[in-house]
């Protein structure tokens, strides 16, 4: 990995994808942020990213072959390392994965994870995923609109690069296999929606159900009392 750490950064996912463009190396990189004063999320929404009491990453994964293309999956696979990590630095705090990208504590999210395409612009193929991953650990100047969705692990100082450690190494280890899924029972275990009512808002439509859980793909499951559904892709609108 070139790491690069910055004190404020616009958002670590656009300096990633910018530096791929510049450079076309294709190297894997890991760009650690302090601050950053536009960070987004799903749906280019605005993930409010404030000085040094949370943690901004991008991990740039290159990949040579298409097989490893699966965004989708690697948010889920990505979810499971970050809530490890984060349980083992805090082995008093109980983390609850959120389908498809958070991660929350006591019924807040503290987690989000956004994995974009990077695109090769000469040869128009996608020729790297980058894995934004940004975590409020102390954050709690939370702006007034956010107060009731956003919240924070603890205020049990920790040491962030052993998190950054735990993060990459256990990125690592399960990145060459993501594609079997074998981390889906993990993903299951540690799962906010399961078994509850929720409403998926999937660009298409609006579907509703109580949460079976979640298949090999990473899609959401749900049985709205007559039918099981498959959920590709949406987001949790209502639990
Ligand atoms: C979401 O909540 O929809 C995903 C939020 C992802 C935020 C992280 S912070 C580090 C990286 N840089 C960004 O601008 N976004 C991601």
């Amino acid at each position: 990995y070139e790491v690069i750490v910055k004190k404020e950064i616009t958002s670590t996912n656009s300096y990633a994808k910018q530096l791929n463009d510049e450079k076309r190396d294709n190297k894997r990189r890991l760009i650690i942020a302090e601050k950053q004063t536009q960070g987004y999320g799903r749906r280019g929404r605005h993930f409010y990213s404030p000085d040094k009491t949370g943690l901004y990453m991008s991990m740039v994964v290159p990949f040579h072959d298409g097989k490893h293309l699966n965004p989708g999956l690697l948010t889920t696979m990505t979810a499971v390392v970050v809530a490890k990590a984060l349980q083992k630095m805090y082995p008093e705090v109980d983390f609850a994965v959120k389908w498809i990208n958070d991660i929350y504590v006591n019924n807040k999210k503290v987690v989000g994870i956004l994995t974009e395409l990077v695109m090769d612009a000469e040869l128009m193929q996608p020729s790297a995923i980058v894995v934004g991953i940004g975590i409020n650990l102390t954050t709690k100047a939370v702006p007034e609109e956010l107060r009731d969705k956003v919240g924070y692990i603890s205020d049990k100082p920790i040491d962030k690069n052993k998190l950054v450690d735990l993060i990459v190494n256990n990125f690592e280890d399960e990145f060459p296999n993501y594609l079997s899924a074998d981390f889906i029972d993990d993903y299951q275990k540690m799962s906010f929606l399961d078994g509850k009512q929720v409403q998926v808002d999937t660009l298409q439509q609006t579907v509703s159900g109580t949460v079976t859980g979640i298949d090999k793909q990473g899609h959401l499951l749900l049985n709205d009392g007559k039918k099981d559904i498959v959920v590709s892709n949406g987001e949790v609108v209502k639990v």
